[in-house]
């Protein structure tokens, strides 16, 4: 049994995400579902098959006897910070879904609010619970790679014409309906949280294939702080298996591409005592190109949930003091690296990014 009372969790919204992670916190006997947050109709009806209260607003929770330790920020994406600062000024931590803000102005006003406060927040990038993910950083932290110096990664695959259709049509513009910041900057995330920040990108835009604004992909050179430097392919335009859901398998709507299917990785990181595939997490390794190569499998807990280990996570953040495995910082990071593609993708030049501003480089005649 277990000796702390359980950590009671408010979740705000009641649409796709938020039920799942209802599921993970009633499923872990360290937290407990304590209401739900929703003012649309079926809110009331949600909180009962969850068999917890209801409140139609954060205000009405936050006076009620209903208090929460803790919050989860499952509402539309423009909400997320007026809610975050809401729960920081109440001295409540919250886990805010993916992207923490719209806006990057916005998502600096939250950070400097967390600070004062002295409140913890955790951003809902999940993937960095995926088992695959997990187990490659464990290899490339625990150091047998030697001194890795450089990645090479791709997201490769093809949207249906469906998708850009319909309720669907905001994503044929230019202002977040492209394939940077839709699907790259969860790849920037997992690349930060692998290798560190990155300081220098540089990209070339893809053919467009659809006639829309939106960008359907890029060319990107990347270097990182650690001095590791990176090539990325990215498109939304062709048919391929080399991307992180297919890999994976961690999205039921897109099919699992097994490993014996022989794809390879959509990671490659290369250390200067062996390199590393993901999510195939085979390692090659040898002295030099003299000898054979040897390889290994990694071992990965395939059984292992993301929001389960994720909501596990946050209690450890909450209870036990844990520095958030995805800060507000790191989140808002992803996004500042994905507009200095974006605007490498039309400038032409390198832009450096130095903590969350970005320019493009200025070159002198030592600059070659
Ligand atoms: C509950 O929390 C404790 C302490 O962090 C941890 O050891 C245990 O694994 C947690 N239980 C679950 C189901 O995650
Ligand atoms: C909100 O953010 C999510 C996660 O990044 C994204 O999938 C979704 O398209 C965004 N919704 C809108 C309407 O921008
Ligand atoms: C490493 O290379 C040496 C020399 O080619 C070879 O004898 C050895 O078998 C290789 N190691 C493995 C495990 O392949």
């Amino acid at each position: 049994m277990s000796s702390s009372p359980k950590l009671k969790i408010a979740i705000l919204g009641g649409g796709l995400i938020g039920p799942r992670h209802a599921q993970s916190i009633i499923s872990n006997p360290n937290t407990t579902l304590i209401a739900l947050v929703d003012p649309a109709p079926h809110g009331s009806q949600l909180a009962a098959s969850l068999n917890t209260a209801h409140y139609p607003s954060l205000s009405t929770l936050l006076s009620s006897p209903h208090r929460p330790d803790a919050a989860l920020i499952c509402t539309p994406n423009h909400t997320h910070v007026p809610l975050a600062l809401e729960l920081i000024a109440a001295g409540i931590p919250v886990l805010v879904e993916k992207p923490v803000s719209t806006i990057i102005s916005d998502g600096k006003r939250l950070i400097e609010a967390a600070k004062v406060k002295n409140v913890k927040v955790l951003v809902g990038h999940h993937r960095r619970f995926n088992p695959y993910l997990i187990a490659a950083k464990k290899e490339v932290d625990g150091g047998k790679l030697g001194r890795i110096i450089a990645v090479q990664g791709a997201w490769a695959m093809k949207k249906p014409d469906s998708y850009f259709d319909g309720i669907g049509e905001w994503r044929r513009g230019q202002s977040g309906g492209g394939t940077v910041l839709i699907n790259l900057i969860h790849e920037i995330d997992l690349l930060q949280y692998l290798l560190g920040p990155i300081t220098l990108v540089s990209a070339l835009e893809t053919i467009k294939t659809r006639g829309f604004e939106a960008e359907e992909g890029a060319a990107i050179t990347m270097r990182f702080k650690s001095g590791v430097v990176g090539t990325f392919v990215l498109s939304d335009s062709v048919p391929s298996p080399w991307n992180f859901e297919s890999g994976t398998g961690e999205n039921p709507t897109i099919p699992y591409v097994e490993k014996e299917a022989g794809a390879g990785g959509f990671y490659r990181i290369m250390g200067t005592e062996g390199s590393l595939s993901v999510p195939d997490l085979k390692v090659w390794s040898n002295q030099s190109w003299l000898d054979r190569l040897q390889t290994e499998d990694l071992e990965v807990e395939k059984e292992t949930v993301p929001f389960d280990l994720q909501i596990q996570h946050f209690y450890e953040v909450v209870r036990e003091g844990k520095e958030p495995s995805c800060s507000a910082e790191m989140a808002l990071s992803a996004m500042v690296v994905c507009e200095a593609i974006k605007r490498s993708m039309k400038s032409g030049e390198a832009v450096e990014i130095n903590g969350f501003d970005i320019r493009e480089r200025r070159c002198s005649k030592d600059c070659v």
